[in-house]
């Protein structure tokens, strides 16, 4: 379905309940017809929250020295892999901090070819592994994997570079481009953002779901940005939208990109599931990503109320 800027603008603007639930039930029956009825699970595994990155808004950036920092070994990743395909998902979603040294791009080669031989492809790996050069995404897409997780966080240059340090490892431009070099390299790939940050409009989001579509990414994850207190961007923790309006605006997100990209992958994120526990597969969401990271506090990337 074709949505213009104005449209979406006047939707997400819109304090209107039953427009949004309408819009909600339009999404769901999308979904159904077009990605199918069935809600896929990815296992999520935080391998590790060692991060070379300073993002002004997470909770794990290299600049935050009260985490304790941790790498899980191998054969932990192996047994909670096990766990995934036990429950019956067919992917694990391998995440962590970014990290661009040599013994660990080699490591993730290695552990995505062994659960991918281990299980003779019934079991598939999805990657959150930050940026990476042209050659990493092509060893890792080689030794198996099928899918990578790498958002723009936000579209709008200006607002991006609010919420990173302006620096070359934070550039806005390798960012943008990440997502055509991984489909490049044969990934089905997927981006998303952040919804509530400071300084944010409700213009930069109609611009997010439309950079989304323009990118034609295969899935999207996006959540409502949480506050974490040890982070630059707490500062500004006032002047966002009420948990209830980030929670509104991410539904809407969710269910208009539903209708704008029908066939893709739409994740029901974490973030959302914190403020709003229902989640938004009631709203054109398909995608599950249940935590299988046994630690509960090892990788906050930001505060949680429970
Ligand atoms: N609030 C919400 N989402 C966050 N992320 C990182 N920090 C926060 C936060 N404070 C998201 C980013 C990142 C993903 C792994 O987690 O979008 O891509
Ligand atoms: Fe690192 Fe990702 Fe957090 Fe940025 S958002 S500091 S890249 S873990």
């Amino acid at each position: 379905m074709f949505f213009s800027r104005g449209q979406i603008i006047e939707i997400l603007s819109s304090e209107d309940v039953s427009l949004r639930d309408d819009l909600c039930a339009r999404a769901h029956n999308a979904r159904l017809k077009y990605a199918g009825e069935g809600i896929h699970y990815r296992g999520l595994i935080e391998i590790s929250n060692l991060c070379r990155k300073n993002c002004l808004y997470c909770g794990i950036r290299r600049g935050n020295k009260v985490v304790t920092r941790y790498d899980m070994p191998d054969n932990q990743i192996f047994e909670l892999t096990n766990i995934a395909y036990l429950k019956g998902y067919d992917y694990v979603m391998i995440q962590a901090g970014e990290r661009q040294d040599a013994s660990f791009i080699s490591r993730i080669e290695s552990i995505i070819a062994t659960i991918t031989q281990r299980y003779n492809g019934k079991m598939k790996v999805a990657l959150s592994l930050g940026e990476q050069t042209e050659a990493t995404y092509s060893r890792w897409h080689e030794a198996g994997a099928a899918r990578y997780l790498l958002r723009i966080e936000a579209s709008n240059e200006n607002l991006y570079h609010k919420i990173h340090p302006c620096d070359n490892t934070h550039s806005y431009d390798v960012r943008k481009n990440a997502v055509a070099t991984l489909k490049k390299c044969g990934f089905l790939t997927g981006s998303g953002v952040m919804i509530g940050l400071p300084f944010q409009t409700i213009e930069n989001l109609a611009d997010d779901l439309l950079w989304l579509r323009d990118m034609e990414v295969d899935m999207c994850g996006m959540g409502p940005y949480i506050p974490h207190s040890q982070t630059p961007l707490y500062q500004y923790k006032d002047i966002i939208p009420s948990e209830e309006k980030r929670v509104d605006l991410t539904l809407k997100m969710t269910a208009i990109l539903r209708l704008m990209m029908p066939h893709i992958n739409i994740a029901s994120t974490t973030a959302l599931s914190t403020l709003h526990p229902d989640g938004s597969l009631s709203c054109g969401a398909n995608v599950l990503m249940p935590r299988l990271t046994p630690c509960t506090d090892c990788y906050k990337l930001y505060d949680s109320y429970e």
